[in-house]
């Protein structure tokens, strides 16, 4: 909390740099009266009305798919499926590295490689496409890949090119799993939620394996119990990282002027929570073990694994099949409760919160340094930009 708020800060002052045209990354291409080429049926709709507002948030999300792939694509390195199934996407990569990771990911679903690879071809979609789409409106399409410097996993067969994203320091924020089960509580009225496996939240985790050492079977073909942790880190890191995209969209919805824009941020954005969706209901199968200082907590008991506390309203929290959103307050409380997607706020679903949340999760921890990598004030600033959009009518 207290990192966010110092990265808020941080945010708010470098402001005044952004006024002064000090962007980088090139978010502001857009000329004025750049004619539409929209071929509508509704001779009134297809008259183009995207806005400065419009490529700013396109850019910053084009640039978050461009993140969400990088993370997407080294989980399927060593997790995903190696017959993929056909799709327009091409994967240029090798599938399914680490065979004995993706026996710690079956325990959480039959399914879990062939989702991974999906999940990974859906996210280079997104930044594909938002890249295409900024350039036929006459912006510029923006790649971070310069920051690509983090070392991947050293499981044989990785190919040892840097990255933009660390998955194996990670400190994961869970309590998404409270949130979307809670009946009275909306994080956009103020509501705070405990985490699912309060470990995930305090220290560093790896979602993947380092190296081989990690891998291998005992005589009975079975896992280690450390690499089932990292399949079962890995699982809740998934919904963390997909239910961040399912109100990052909804949230910057509410900003875009052209109504073909807001179709985009609509029919992806409801991509990524049926991303979330699946990956929620998968995490909960996650089995009940220790790893050392990490342990995932049977949430079938009834037992708070925060407080201990127990009762039907603790197990209504963490029931593993809950995973439809619980109706709850949304406005106004006055209007009873209701299923959404939350929070849909600027200030805790929008584009600056969801690049803190991205570093408070240490995707940009930089091993060598100790730092997050320069990726971070980029993203900030592109961020700033699309929250400050405002609808114009
Ligand atoms: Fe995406
Ligand atoms: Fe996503």
């Amino acid at each position: 909390m207290e990192k966010e708020k110092s990265l808020m800060n941080r945010s708010v002052n470098r402001r005044s740099l952004l006024k002064t045209g000090a962007l980088a990354g090139g978010a502001v291409a857009i000329g004025a009266g750049l004619a539409s080429t929209a071929t509508s049926a509704f001779a009134d709709e297809s008259k183009s009305r995207v806005t400065k507002g419009d490529i700013a948030i396109l850019t910053f999300l084009s640039a978050l798919e461009q993140v969400e792939a990088d993370l997407w694509i080294q989980y399927a390195e060593l997790g995903g499926a190696t017959n993929q199934g056909l799709s327009p996407i091409d994967i240029p990569f090798k599938t399914g590295l680490a065979p004995d990771y993706i026996t710690g990911l079956l325990v959480l679903d039959g399914d879990m490689p062939q989702y991974i690879v999906d999940n990974t071809d859906d996210e280079i979609s997104h930044h594909r496409f938002l890249n295409n789409y900024l350039q036929s409106k006459g912006a510029k399409s923006i790649d971070l890949s310069s920051f690509a410097i983090l070392p991947p996993s050293q499981v044989s067969g990785v190919p040892q090119n840097g990255r933009l994203t660390n998955l194996k320091q990670l400190t994961i924020d869970t309590s998404w799993w409270t949130r979307y089960r809670s009946d009275s509580a909306n994080p956009d009225l103020g509501g705070t939620f405990e985490n699912a496996v309060p470990d995930l939240a305090k220290g560093q985790h790896p979602a993947i394996p380092l190296s081989d050492a990690d891998l291998g079977m005992d005589g009975a073909g079975n896992i280690s119990n450390h690499l089932q942790a990292i399949a079962n880190t890995a699982g809740f890191h998934f919904a963390f990282i997909e239910q961040g995209g399912s109100s990052l969209y909804p949230a910057l919805a509410q900003k875009v002027t052209d109504v073909e824009v807001l179709r985009v941020l609509l029919s992806i954005g409801g991509s990524e929570i049926m991303h979330f969706q699946t990956w929620h209901d998968k995490a909960g199968n996650a089995t009940n073990i220790t790893d050392g200082n990490l342990t995932f907590p049977n949430l079938n008991i009834g037992v708070d694994p925060n407080t201990g506390a127990t009762g039907a309203k603790v197990a209504d929290s963490f029931q593993t099949n809950l995973i439809m959103p619980e109706p709850t307050i949304f406005l106004d409380p006055k209007l009873g409760p209701v299923s959404i997607i939350r929070p849909t706020s600027t200030a805790q679903g929008g584009a600056v919160a969801s690049v803190a949340s991205f570093v408070q999760d240490g995707l940009f921890l930089d091993p060598a340094t100790g730092k997050n990598t320069g990726i971070v004030s980029v993203l900030m600033r592109l961020a700033e930009e699309a929250d400050e959009a405002q609808r114009k009518l």
